[in-house]
């Protein structure tokens, strides 16, 4: 979909794009069970990562999202049983699932038609899956939603104005919207590594790039032979905080998570460990409507 400007606000990081390829939908599990409106018009590069995707994410979720991403982002949520909460960009619905076994009516949204089949393949009839762009306005009425949340998503979308905009709509007043990204400030594809100073016995996060834009291809699944990629949109702190203010929704909570990995003993476990307590991997926002306009 173009940008609404007609205008690519982010730059490539390399051309390896060009190598995109959108594969075919093929048979796999059963449909989504919700029918689909505002449905994207085909293929997403997520569709072609799907099967990988799901598999590493499990039934309930990958390492990091049970340990710290699912317990953090419902804590701020701040959710009641019955609640009727979104998962928006759900991908294969652990979230969803999360919550639901919590005692939410919830729904899942995603773009991507195969995601939705593993998650509607591995979740109670209860949860409702929508095919549809978070960009579009059309999914939901306003105002239904006591909370949503968004994880690990927002990275991979190229425009996030009206995604923001539809959060804000079908939020009800006093709900909340929970996003959580990859920290972008020292997690950035191709531009951030960890390194080791010899002299300080200290492990260390390089950062080359922040400020701009960026579209980074990330081959998916992460494989040398792989031949397909999703992209990474790299945005600072204050695209992420421009984008909800104009869409009317003021931040109360932020909170940045680390890895609770240790090192194996060894003679960098120390400096390893210190470096994972100081440098968060994910960066957490929660958002409410500011007024009703
Ligand atoms: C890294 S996955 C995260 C999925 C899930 N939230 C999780 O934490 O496992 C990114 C998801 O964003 C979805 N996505 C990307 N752009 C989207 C859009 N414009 N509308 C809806 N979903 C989108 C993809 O289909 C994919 O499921």
């Amino acid at each position: 979909m173009p940008e609404p400007s007609g205008k690519r606000r982010f730059s490539l990081c390399n051309d390896s794009m060009k190598h995109k390829k959108t594969f075919p939908r093929r048979k796999g599990p059963p449909p989504a069970r919700r029918p689909l409106r505002s449905a994207p018009a085909g293929p997403t590069e997520w569709d072609q990562a799907a099967r990988w995707y799901s598999t590493v994410v499990g039934d309930q979720g990958s390492d990091y999202q049970r340990s710290l991403i699912f317990p953090g982002a419902f804590r701020m949520l701040a959710v009641k049983k019955g609640d009727r909460v979104l998962d928006l960009a759900c991908g294969p619905g652990a979230f969803s699932r999360y919550m639901s076994k919590k005692g939410m009516r919830v729904e899942g949204l995603d773009a991507s038609e195969q995601l939705l089949s593993y998650a509607a393949a591995r979740s109670p009839a209860s949860i409702r899956f929508h095919h549809a762009d978070a960009r579009e306005p059309g999914s939901f009425g306003d105002a239904v939603f006591d909370a949503i949340a968004c994880l690990m998503a927002l990275q991979n979308m190229e425009d996030i104005q009206p995604v923001m905009k539809n959060a804000a709509a079908w939020l009800k007043p006093g709900g909340r919207l929970v996003l959580v990204v990859t920290h972008p400030c020292f997690r950035i594809p191709r531009q951030t590594h960890w390194g080791w100073d010899e002299e300080k016995k200290m492990e260390y996060r390089r950062v080359d790039r922040y400020a701009s834009e960026m579209v980074i291809p990330i081959l998916t699944p992460p494989f040398a032979r792989s031949k397909v990629f999703t992209s990474t949109y790299h945005r600072p702190l204050e695209s992420y905080f421009k984008a909800l203010v104009e869409a009317g929704l003021g931040v109360d909570g932020l909170e940045e998570w680390v890895s609770k990995k240790e090192s194996a003993p060894g003679k960098r476990s120390r400096g390893e460990n210190r470096a994972r307590r100081e440098i968060p991997l994910f960066l957490a926002l929660r958002a409410r409507p500011l007024s009703r306009r």
